[in-house]
């Protein structure tokens, strides 16, 4: 049987683990998914639907009815939509259903890159390599505080440094797979890193894996 090779990558909000999965993706040549887009697609069903986010039997429906090979991230990508999406993710089943999902995009060879809150801890416990990623909270809200005003916007870094702080509260706190790193994922904090940096020490990890497991 031909190895499925998997690297998982976990963190909070902000810290830069979608840039570094897709990055990740292309070098090593394995499909990518974002899992929080899932999480987002039932928050903006429910949204759609003006319903609360603490419908569960209206969430559960919605997380059946996501495709992995269609999330919008153009649509999905709004901050209010992040935030409902953190407050869908601590309905058990639905963590279970989209799960179920992401644990079979990510048998499929050659194998993918996963991205979320529980990817190295239950999504892919058996990853080949598992990163965690993290950058303080000041640094995560100026870079979003940067990326609103690059593109025109104004904001204030007060405001989002509370979203961010409240957004990590929810997501570690919750009762359900709490966002927390995996016993045995390398750590990677780029609060001083820029992206090519953090690249480049995830493909240092990652190629250090690789030669030992050839080796042996
Ligand atoms: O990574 P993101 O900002 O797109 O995620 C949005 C929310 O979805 C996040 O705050 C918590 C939830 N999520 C999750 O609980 N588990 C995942 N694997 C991915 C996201």
């Amino acid at each position: 049987m031909t190895h499925v090779f998997t690297i998982a990558i976990d963190g909070p909000a902000g810290a830069g683990k979608g840039t570094l999965a897709r990055r990740l993706a292309d070098h090593y040549r394995l499909n990518l998914l974002d899992t929080g887009l899932a999480y987002r697609a039932v928050a903006y069903a429910l949204l759609q639907l003006g319903l609360p986010l603490d419908n569960v039997s209206a969430a559960e429906t919605a997380a059946r009815q996501v495709d992995l090979a269609k999330l919008d991230r153009s649509v999905l990508s709004a901050h209010a939509i992040g935030e409902a999406a953190s407050k869908v993710a601590v309905i058990p089943t639905v963590r279970r259903i989209l799960v179920e999902k992401q644990r079979e995009f990510a048998k499929a060879p050659p194998g993918a890159v996963l991205d979320g809150r529980d990817i190295g801890t239950v999504v892919c416990p058996d990853a080949d390599i598992k990163l965690y990623v993290t950058a303080s909270a000041e640094v995560r809200a100026k870079r979003r505080l940067d990326e609103i005003e690059s593109i025109g916007g104004t904001a204030n870094f007060d405001e989002i440094l509370a979203d961010i702080v409240r957004r990590d509260e929810r997501d570690m706190g919750r009762a359900s797979s709490p966002l927390k790193p995996a016993a045995d994922a390398h750590l990677l904090d780029t609060s001083e890193m820029a992206i090519e940096a953090a690249f480049l020490a995830a493909k240092t990890i990652i190629d250090d894996v690789l030669a030992k497991r050839n080796k042996a």
